[in-house]
């Protein structure tokens, strides 16, 4: 990590399992590409951060709140906003 970066702490969570993230802003170009590259789901992302295809459709809480919020994970930047969240992705239906 570059020194000038600050760490984000995050959580995954796919079918059931809870995955700890550790990153800094910008790492990534999108919360997309962040869940392609460290849980490599088949299928996740499929337009490649054009909007268009809804598989990276994920919810956003934390787990001091049952509050979620649904979300296109390419529309999101992976910057502190992130810290402390907790990310859930669901199974792919086919
Ligand atoms: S990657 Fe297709 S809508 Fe996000």
């Amino acid at each position: 990590m570059p020194a000038d970066k600050n760490n984000i702490l995050l959580t995954l969570i796919y079918k059931g399992e809870y995955h700890p993230i550790s990153t800094y802003t910008n790492e990534y170009s999108s919360l997309m590409t962040l869940i392609s590259a460290r849980l490599a789901i088949p299928g996740f992302g499929l337009c490649c951060g054009m909007g268009s295809c809804g598989t990276c459709l994920v919810t956003i809480g934390n787990k001091y709140t049952s509050i979620s919020r649904p979300v296109l994970a390419c529309e999101i930047r992976v910057d502190d906003e992130l810290s402390n969240t907790q990310i859930t992705i669901p199974e792919p239906r086919y």
